[in-house]
C-alpha cells in the first residue's frame, strides 16, 4: 500500500461502509489539511479523497486560483493507484488549453517545495492525442505527443451532423443531411467519408440546388479541418483499462466555425462511453441473474474536463451538455464519474453543480459566482461561502472542499506537483 493508513490520513468521500473495507485503497493524495489558517499555515494530515466509486466532483475558483494545478495532481494520482485498482479505472482528459501533455516531464523548476513535503519530481504515464493537423506543430516544437485523434465520419449521425452544422430538422438543410447520411450507409456500412456524403448530395434530387450547395459548401469546409476521416480513430478504444489519455482539443479555439468540433467531440466520446457502459451492464446483470457471477472487465471512467462552462454552459443548448447531463444524471450506475473545472460557475448548467457530491474550490471574489455556488449550502456548513473564502489564505494552492460523506468542510493545501506545471501564468519579467 502506497499511503499507509494511520491517524495522520483523512480519507473523504468514501462511506463509512467502504471506509471500513477498503481503507485507503483506491484513494488519491490530493493535499494537507489546513490546521490554522494565519500567516504561516500549519498543516496537518493528508487528505485522499475516493476515486474508486463513481463521483461529481467540481472544482471552482477564480483565475490563477490553481484549477488547473489541482486537476493535474488528481491526473498523477490515477497513474499511481495501486495496480490492481487502476487496472479497473480509464481516465480521458479534455484538455482545453492545450497544458496536460506537461504531465509527461517531471518538475525542474522548484523541487524544493516537492522534498518540503517528502516527495520526489517524476513523470506521469499519460497518452497524449492531439488533432491530426496539429501533430507537426507539436512534433517541431519537441513536445512529448503520442500520436493524433481524428473522428471516424461513420460515428456522426444525422443529429450531430446537424448540431455541427447549426441547422434543425425544419430547414430543409437538414433533410437533406438526413438522407444523405441514411443512403451513405446503405451503401458502405460504416466505412465512408466526407467525400461520400458529399456526392449522396449533388446527387439527391429531391432536394433544390440551393440547399444542395449549401450543405455540399458544409461539408467541404468541414473537410478542410482534417478533423473527420473515413478511418478515425474509434471512440471506444480511447478509454483503455489503467491508462490516461489525454485529448488535446485546444486548437479548436483558433478557427472560426471550429468551435463546434469541441462539443462534438466531447459529446461523442461521452455518448458512445454511456452506451457501453450500460450495454456492458446489462450483459453483466444478465450473467448474475443466470448464476454465472458478476465479472466486469470494462473499467470504471474518469472524465477531467477543464474550463467545464464550455461543454456545459447554462444557457445555451449544446450536444456535449445532453450528454453530460446523462452522465450526471445516471451515471453512477454504470460507473462513470466526472471532474469539472470552471472559474464561471455562474456559467455553467445548475445540475452540474447542485448533484457535485465533491466540491473543490479556490477563491472566488465574482458575486454572481459566489451565489452560484451558494445553493450548495449543505446543512453541516455553519457560514455563508463568501465568509470562508474571505477567511481563505491568499496564497496560491489553498482549496476547501465539501464532501457530503464525511459531511464537512474542510480547508487544504494542495499538493505540489511532480510533474512539470505549463500552465504558469505569463508576465513580463524574465527572471
Ligand atoms: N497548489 C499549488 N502550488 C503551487 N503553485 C500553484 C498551485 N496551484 C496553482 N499554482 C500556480 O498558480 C498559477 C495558476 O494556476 P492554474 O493555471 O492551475 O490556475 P487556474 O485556476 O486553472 O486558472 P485559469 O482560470 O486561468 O485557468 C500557476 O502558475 C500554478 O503554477
Ligand atoms: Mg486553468
Amino acid at each position: 500500500m502506497k499511503y499507509e493508513m494511520s491517524a495522520e490520513n483523512a480519507v473523504i468521500g468514501r462511506s463509512a461502509e467502504d471506509l471500513e473495507r477498503y481503507r485507503d485503497k483506491g484513494t488519491a493524495y490530493f493535499g494537507k489539511v489546513v490546521m490554522s489558517a494565519g500567516e504561516k499555515p500549519v498543516l496537518g494530515r493528508k487528505i485522499l479523497i475516493d476515486v474508486a466509486k463513481p463521483h461529481l466532483m467540481l472544482i471552482c475558483g477564480k483565475r490563477g486560483s490553481g484549477k488547473s494545478y489541482a486537476l493535474a495532481v488528481f491526473i498523477e494520482e490515477m497513474a499511481r493507484l495501486d495496480p490492481e485498482v487502476r487496472q479497473r479505472v480509464s481516465s480521458i482528459v479534455i484538455d482545453t488549453v492545450g497544458i496536460f501533455w506537461s504531465l509527461k516531464v517531471p518538475v525542474r523548476n522548484n523541487p524544493q517545495e516537492l522534498e518540503k513535503w517528502d516527495l520526489k519530481p517524476d513523470k506521469t504515464d499519460a497518452r497524449v492525442l492531439v488533432p491530426k493537423g496539429m501533430l507537426e506543430f507539436y512534433r517541431k516544437k519537441d513536445l512529448p505527443v503520442d500520436g493524433a485523434f481524428t473522428l471516424r465520419v461513420s460515428e456522426l449521425d444525422t443529429p450531430e451532423w446537424m448540431n455541427l452544422f447549426k441547422v434543425t430538422w425544419k430547414e430543409p438543410e437538414g433533410v437533406l443531411i438526413s438522407r444523405a447520411v441514411e443512403s451513405v450507409r446503405e451503401k458502405m456500412g460504416s466505412l465512408y467519408g466526407i467525400d461520400e456524403l458529399i456526392s449522396a448530395c449533388r446527387n439527391d434530387i429531391e432536394a433544390g440546388k440551393s440547399v444542395r450547395d449549401a450543405v455540399v459548401g458544409r461539408f467541404e469546409n468541414v473537410k478542410t479541418w482534417g478533423v473527420f476521416e473515413k478511418e478515425g480513430t474509434r471512440l471506444r478504444d480511447i478509454a483503455r483499462p489503467g491508462m490516461i489519455t489525454v485529448i488535446d482539443v485546444s486548437s479548436y479555439r483558433q478557427a472560426a466555425g471550429m468551435e463546434g468540433t469541441r462539443d462534438i467531440i466531447v459529446g461523442l466520446l461521452g455518448k458512445k462511453l454511456f452506451e457501453e457502459r450500460m450495454l456492458y451492464r446489462k450483459e453483466e446483470e444478465m450473467r448474475f441473474v443466470k448464476g454465472l457471477g458478476r465479472e466486469s472487465e470494462l473499467p470504471i471512467i474518469w472524465m477531467f474536463i477543464d474550463e467545464a462552462h464550455m461543454f456545459m454552459p447554462k444557457d445555451e443548448e449544446s450536444f456535449a451538455l445532453s450528454v453530460l447531463l446523462e452522465w450526471i444524471r445516471v451515471g453512477r450506475q454504470p460507473g462513470l464519474s466526472l471532474v469539472l473545472a470552471t472559474q464561471r460557475p455562474n456559467k455553467l448548467h445548475p445540475d452540474a453543480i447542485s448533484q457535485c457530491d465533491l466540491f473543490i474550490s479556490g477563491r472566488m471574489t465574482a458575486r454572481p459566482d459566489i451565489e452560484a455556488v451558494s445553493q450548495l449550502r449543505p446543512s453541516y456548513l455553519h457560514q455563508d461561502f463568501d465568509k470562508y473564502y474571505q477567511e481563505m489564505p491568499r496564497a496560491k494552492g489553498y482549496a476547501l472542499i465539501l464532501d457530503d460523506e464525511s459531511e464537512k468542510l474542510w480547508l487544504v493545501k494542495v499538493r505540489p506537483r511532480f510533474s512539470w506545471d505549463a500552465g504558469t501564468t505569463a508576465n513580463a519579467f524574465r527572471d
